[in-house]
């Protein structure tokens, strides 16, 4: 047909031009040296996460992941320690049975739990601190941006 032009939808346009914002919730111990090491190591990855360090992921409240949505996050990492390794001795034992259930959770709330990545990264795998990263932030540019965080206030309990 002459003279049409297929016109992008304003939602394609916007995935075309999306840049993921990630914020990640890293143990000081383990995964922030790793991802310390992935910089002064210059490995390439993708500039789209934000680090916020905790003593521990023992420290990591799911809610803090609720939070990041709500302010704007396309997605979540949440990373420290390997099994047995965490300076607290358990720390990472609790967070791994709490993000267990709290995929459930998020799913049930209408989150997709892809947005939601928990790993293990060592001080010396700067590697995988880079796989990590760069698999995530592919994940949520194949599922978008997270637009429904306005409405997380809404849906989930507060404590206050
Ligand atoms: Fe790293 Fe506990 S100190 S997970």
């Amino acid at each position: 047909m002459a003279g049409t032009t297929a016109v992008p939808a304003a939602k394609d346009m916007d995935q075309q031009h999306f840049e993921p914002r990630i914020t990640a919730f890293v143990c000081n111990w383990c995964t922030y040296t790793g991802a310390d090491l992935a910089g002064t190591s210059r490995l390439q990855m993708a500039p789209n996460v934000r680090i916020i360090r905790l003593p521990c992921t023992g420290r990591i409240d799911p809610l803090f992941v609720l939070k990041a949505f709500e302010r704007g996050a396309d997605a979540v990492i949440v990373s420290g320690c390997h099994p047995a390794d965490c300076h607290y001795n358990a720390g990472n034992y609790h967070a791994r049975r709490r993000f267990a259930l709290f995929r459930d959770l998020i799913e049930f709330i209408g989150i997709d739990p892809r947005r939601v990545t928990v790993s293990w990264v060592s001080a010396s795998e700067g590697n995988k601190w880079r796989d990590v990263v760069n698999r995530a932030t592919a994940t949520a540019r194949d599922l978008g941006p997270f637009n429904d965080y306005r409405e997380l206030a809404g849906r989930v309990p507060c404590a206050s």
